[in-house]
């Protein structure tokens, strides 16, 4: 689906590693879409990039039946429209509304939006104009939220909400807020909690935040580029939230997300987990079992055969 870039992988890295050094420098500011690197590299890079996180946002989402009887979509600070076409390659809508405050990026990337369910574009900044039926809507912002201060107005008319946020640790506590916000409103949180209470890593660090990892297999060309670069993405991550004011209908029980990487440490493997607003940990002693590294992000069923150990689930033999 992402086109090889018909530019030089050397003139596009120079551009990448510029809007990557804006985003790092000013992470509060707009993106300048008026500058011709960041259109090219957003296209290439960014977008591909933040598609991967849409998708697996997504896929969480259907795991528990989230975007069931949604027919329309918003996608607020939509740029590309990078939410706005994962959502409409897996799911059946009825139509797209982009709501995007540069008219440059509205206009440098119909091609993306003609792909696009019954797409209409605006830079109008006012949710009050919606006219499809609300009950029936998601509200996406996808790596938007990082640009502003605040939900933007009327947010709380709309059944659903998807948003999805860089994995840092300041907009990832950001959002743990938020949570909160939107649990304080009357929405429930289907994806990522498994739970409605506080969220532990609010509640009991002053640094962790919450974020999945995503494994990638990158087109060639895509490889090519990050040789010209500092950095790579072998692993994507990205930190979301999917809300809905229903309540949730899947059966949260004996279930635990990991929301921690594997942690080595003597006599003992463990990964900090979530199932309530306890924070806790599984972990394997390895005088008794060989342990597991179980990807950051995924729900598994509580080991049927564990001991609670102070903070720690113990993983015993069967
Ligand atoms: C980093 S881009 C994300 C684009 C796209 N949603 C994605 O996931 O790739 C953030 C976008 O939010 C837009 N934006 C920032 N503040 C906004 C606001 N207050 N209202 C609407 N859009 C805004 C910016 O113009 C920019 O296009």
């Amino acid at each position: 689906m992402f086109l090889e870039p018909n530019c030089s992988l050397k003139n596009l890295s120079e551009a990448v590693l510029q809007l990557s050094n804006f985003f790092i420098d000013h992470p509060r500011d707009q993106t300048p879409w008026n500058e011709s690197y960041c259109k090219l590299a957003y296209r290439h890079y960014y977008f591909p990039l933040n598609y991967i996180r849409n998708q697996r946002v997504i896929e969480q989402g259907q795991t528990v039946g989230f975007f069931n009887h949604l027919e329309h979509t918003v996608d607020w600070g939509a740029g590309p429209g990078t939410a706005s076409l994962a959502l409409k390659n897996n799911l059946h809508l009825k139509s797209q509304l982009l709501i995007e405050k540069s008219t440059t990026a509205l206009s440098a990337f119909k091609d993306i939006y003609e792909q696009l369910q019954n797409p209409t574009m605006t830079s109008v900044l006012d949710l009050k104009k919606i006219t499809t039926d609300k009950s029936k809507t998601l509200l996406t912002l996808s790596y938007s939220l990082t640009e502003m201060t605040e939900l933007p107005l009327g947010w709380d008319k709309f059944e659903a909400l998807m948003i999805v946020e860089p994995s840092t640790r300041d907009d990832g506590r950001k959002l743990l807020h938020v949570r909160q916000k939107l649990i304080d409103a009357g929405y429930s949180i289907w994806a990522p909690c498994l739970h409605q209470l506080r969220c532990p890593l609010l509640l009991h660090s002053k640094s962790d935040w919450c974020h999945d990892r995503i494994h990638v297999q990158a087109p060639d060309w895509f490889k090519k580029l990050e040789e010209h670069m500092p950095f790579r993405n072998n692993t994507v991550t990205t930190s979301y939230l999917l809300a809905r004011k229903q309540k949730p209908t899947f059966n949260t029980k004996n279930k635990i997300r990991m929301t921690g990487d594997s942690l080595e440490e003597k006599g003992k493997t463990r990964q900090l987990v979530c199932r309530n607003e306890s924070r806790e940990f599984l972990t394997w002693m390895h005088k008794e079992n060989e342990p597991q590294t179980i990807p950051r992000g995924d729900v598994i069923d509580l080991p049927e055969n564990h001991e609670l150990k102070s903070n720690e689930i113990r993983v015993k033999k069967i």
